[in-house]
């Protein structure tokens, strides 16, 4: 196999979850963890790959879980949105400290803090080199960061969504719990949806579903693994339209 020094893809959509930055401590933003982060994203940039960013906020709010213990949805799913928002800018100080441009566009409007979601003007920051950082998820409740990528993605022209979760890429069953889990190199939306795999929520794979969309699931946990997927190396799982 031959590895590519240079990207198989001009401009992508990383999705990373929020506990992706809580490091040990189960909670919050740890300092060390989205420094590593930033670093990661920062080798990867210096490719010449486009980048946008869409974090998930479950690090500090879980909008489902607490609409599960008797909140109503809508205000737990706006707590989230606003989580998220807190992530963006922490990402976006861990990248500017290392001399990473940045911009975070929020689909709820939060004028003093950053610019509003326009996306023109992030198209714009991509090709200007820029990481642009959407907040805030849709600005809907009922819809995941997942779904909130997807859509980024699609509306960015993005060549491709990186997922990055805790584990190497999506199994039949949660590697967690079961030692004979297996891990999928490939599979396509509709396997996805059908067998309920937890990749992300089936918004999210239906719109990408819809509008050919490749996503990239693998492990951010392990160091180079974005650099890895943008070389075309195979590590994760290929969620695309043919198996
Ligand atoms: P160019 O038009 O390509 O030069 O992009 P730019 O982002 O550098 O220009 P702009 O003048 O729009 O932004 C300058 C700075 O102000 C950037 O750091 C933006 O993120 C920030 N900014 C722009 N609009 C808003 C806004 O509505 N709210 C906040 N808080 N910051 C904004």
């Amino acid at each position: 196999m031959t590895i590519k020094s240079k990207s198989q893809f001009k401009r992508v959509l990383l999705k990373l979850s929020g506990e992706a930055l809580q490091g040990a401590n189960g909670f919050g933003i740890d300092p060390v963890v989205i420094s590593d982060i930033a670093n990661e994203i920062k080798e990867v940039h210096a490719m010449g790959v486009e980048i946008a960013l869409v974090i998930g906020g479950g690090n500090i709010f879980r909008g489902l879980a607490a609409s599960t213990q008797g909140m109503d949805r809508a205000s737990a799913d706006y707590m989230g949105m606003l989580a998220t928002a807190l992530n963006s800018l922490a990402l976006q100080d861990a990248l500017e400290r290392i001399g990473v441009a940045t911009r975070v566009q929020s689909a709820i409007a939060m004028q003093e803090l950053c610019e509003p979601y326009i996306r023109r003007k992030a198209i714009r920051h991509l090709e200007k080199g820029r990481v642009v950082i959407f907040a805030a998820g849709t600005g809907n409740p009922y819809f995941t960061t997942d779904t909130a990528a997807s859509l980024r993605a699609m509306e960015i022209h993005a060549d491709a969504i990186l997922k990055a979760t805790k584990v190497d890429g999506v199994y039949n069953k949660d590697p967690n719990k079961h030692k004979d889990a297996k891990l999928y190199d490939k599979l396509t939306y509709l396997d996805v949806l059908k067998e309920g795999l937890g990749v992300m929520d089936s918004t999210a794979i239906s719109l990408c579903m819809d509008n050919n969309m490749e996503i990239h699931v693998f492990n951010l946990t392990k160091k180079g693994n974005i650099k890895r997927v943008l070389q075309g190396q195979k590590i994760g799982t290929i969620v695309s339209k043919k198996n």
